[in-house]
């Protein structure tokens, strides 16, 4: 008998809903909420509301492009954290009341165990996926870590930041310089006209796989002042130049410690994964990467990178097959790693 789910995600500031059969994506339905644009970052409290306004059309959506009726469905999943525990709330609960009525099972996802599997999101049956142990470097807005996957349940984290995430020193940084939120595409777009080498700023020696990027952040911000002080346009004159720059010393920042930690553990995959992973730079560095040391590397399309449920679907189709449940009165999480 074949395995429908039914992933719903909502834990920041997109509502989406998808459908996986067998292990294949079949609907993936995304509503972006324009309205935090304004505020320069995500308003919590909008962020509910919008959910709220969402979710049932997004959920309909996802259904009839999937050409599944609800009650083909296995098992209704939702990201349980974490995240903002008002984004959060609405998902679980429409998921809590959609699978009482349909009489299925719901499932959690860990959001940053969906990142991981995003590897698994399949569209057909052709497309490959990385063999167990791989190596997943995780790049999300609020977190950088190094992840040794031993199997679709069984992870562990080597390496996480201490202090800042890539995404954030990506957001920040962008902020300063006048760039809308988030900052992580603008960087991206201009650092492909600037030039890495033009700017230095501060590394991180911090032992073992950990990050940090919190010194970076504050030697950009120094940057930024001395130039001003100078020329009172320095960031509108050497904006390409301050992108290329911070984009190379991030990226330099992320591909030292993981490999490092392909030499440590001897892993012959290594994979990406979080919207910080959308990045073009990122994504080649990364290729290089493997390429030097000879091992495979998985590079998710970038529609998978950011906020999606076709990795909380995928996810909980795995977590289905190994008969793990959740009860009725699990409560969504802010703050949990994997
Ligand atoms: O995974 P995600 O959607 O959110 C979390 O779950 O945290 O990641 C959002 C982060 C933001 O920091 C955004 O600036 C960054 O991903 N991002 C990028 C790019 N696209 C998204 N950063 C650099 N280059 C990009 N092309």
């Amino acid at each position: 008998m074949s395995v429908t789910i039914l992933g719903i995600e909502s834990s920041c500031d997109d509502t989406s809903a998808a459908v996986v059969r067998d292990g294949i994506l079949l609907s993936n339905v995304i509503a972006s909420q324009a309205v935090h644009e304004e505020y320069g970052g995500v308003v919590p409290e909008l962020a509910s509301r919008a959910h709220q306004q969402n979710i049932v059309p997004v959920v309909d959506a996802a259904l009839r492009r999937a050409g599944v009726d609800k009650k083909e469905l296995s098992a209704i999943a939702f990201t349980r954290g974490p995240g903002l525990i008002g984004s959060l709330l609405v998902g679980a609960s429409f998921a809590k009341g959609m699978s009482l009525g349909l009489r299925v099972p719901i499932i959690d996802v860990n959001h940053l165990h969906g990142h991981v599997l995003a590897q698994f999101v399949r569209e057909n049956e052709a497309e490959r996926v990385p063999d167990f142990p791989y190596l997943c470097l995780l790049v999300s807005g609020g977190n950088s870590q190094i992840i040794l996957v031993r199997s679709y349940n069984d992870m562990e984290i080597l390496g996480r930041t201490i202090d800042d995430a890539a995404g954030e020193a990506f957001d920040k940084c962008a902020k300063v310089m006048g760039l809308p939120y988030p900052g992580g595409p603008h960087i991206d777009r201009l650092a492909a006209e600037g030039d890495p080498k033009a700017f230095r700023f501060a590394r991180p020696h911090i032992p073992g796989f950990d990050y940090s990027f919190s010194g970076l952040k504050t030697s950009f911000l120094y940057t930024l002042r001395d130039g001003i002080k100078t020329d009172p346009d320095f960031v509108e004159h050497h904006k390409a130049d301050l992108a290329a720059s911070l984009q190379a010393t991030i990226i330099d920042i992320l591909i030292d410690k993981l490999a490092k930690a392909i030499d440590a553990t001897g892993v012959s995959t290594v994979a990406i994964g979080g919207g910080v992973s959308a990045n073009s730079g990122v994504r080649q560095a990364v290729a290089d990467l493997c390429a030097r040391r000879n091992i495979e590397a998985f590079i998710p399309a970038r529609k998978f990178t950011t906020d999606n449920a076709a990795m909380v679907a995928v996810a909980a189709y795995f977590k289905y097959l190994d008969g793990i449940f959740c009860p009725y009165d699990a409560v969504p999480y802010a703050r949990v790693e994997i």
